[in-house]
């Protein structure tokens, strides 16, 4: 069955103590932590790599949520599964002619595939993917342009999320973009039940009862 899975994106955390700002999320109620890797070119900005997830897992055994917003996501499969990532999200834009290979390699590594859209792209294109004799294990429907924390939800993509969990009953489905207590329940009834989010949690004086709002809208 699909359940709830709050993953705050540590790109809105204090990176100088990232260690310490992981472990407060998981204390609030965190399922995940959502990783923004981003190569500077796939995406106009640059934030962490493997070195970092590698010096994360050190010091917590919680689920690592890794969205590659990366223009080459095959050179980081095999890295990233050294240093002890448990979700290997690539986009869809940047996997054209190797995502068989790519899906095949992330398991070999003993992560769970992913395969993230941005907001310009069908969502036939993921079809494939999900349909596949080795397929991915989740969408990420992209809910802003990927690249920076911060942004504006945007709520046309929800069509996207209702017709992924019609024809996928029990896929996971995850948002990644401008969700907080104003914009899950649009989310959430769309059929989203994994849900990251950055600024509205980091932001709140309570993240707590941010986090247990999200819950509660996905499981309502
Ligand atoms: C954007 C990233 C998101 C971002 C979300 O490219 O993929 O994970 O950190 O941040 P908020 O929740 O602030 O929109
Ligand atoms: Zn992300």
């Amino acid at each position: 069955g699909v359940t709830p899975k709050i993953a705050p994106s540590m790109l809105s955390s204090d990176f100088a103590n990232l260690a310490s700002e992981a472990q407060r999320m998981l204390d609030y109620g965190a399922d995940w932590l959502h990783m923004d890797i981003m190569d500077g070119h796939f995406v106009p900005n640059l934030t962490i790599g493997t070195p970092v997830i590698e010096s994360l897992r050190k010091h917590t055994k919680a689920y690592l949520d890794c969205h590659l917003m990366v223009t080459n996501p095959l050179d980081y499969v095999e890295p990233l599964g050294k240093a002890g990532a448990s979700g290997f999200t690539f986009h869809v834009e940047a996997s054209k002619d190797n995502w068989k290979e790519l899906i095949q390699r992330i398991k070999s590594q003993g992560m769970e595939p992913g395969v993230a859209l941005k907001p310009g792209t069908p969502i036939e294109d993921v079809y494939p993917l999900v349909e596949a004799e080795n397929p991915v294990e989740m969408v990420l429907v992209m809910t802003v342009a990927p690249g920076f924390g911060g942004q504006k939800f945007m709520p046309e993509m929800m069509d996207k999320v209702r017709i992924l969990r019609k024809k996928y009953p029990s896929l996971d489905i995850e948002v990644d973009g401008g969700l907080g207590p104003s914009t899950i329940d649009m989310a959430a009834s769309a059929g989203a039940n994994c849900i990251v989010a950055g600024s509205s949690v980091f932001g709140a004086p309570e993240p707590a009862q941010v986090i247990s709002l999200l819950r509660n809208s996905v499981e309502k």
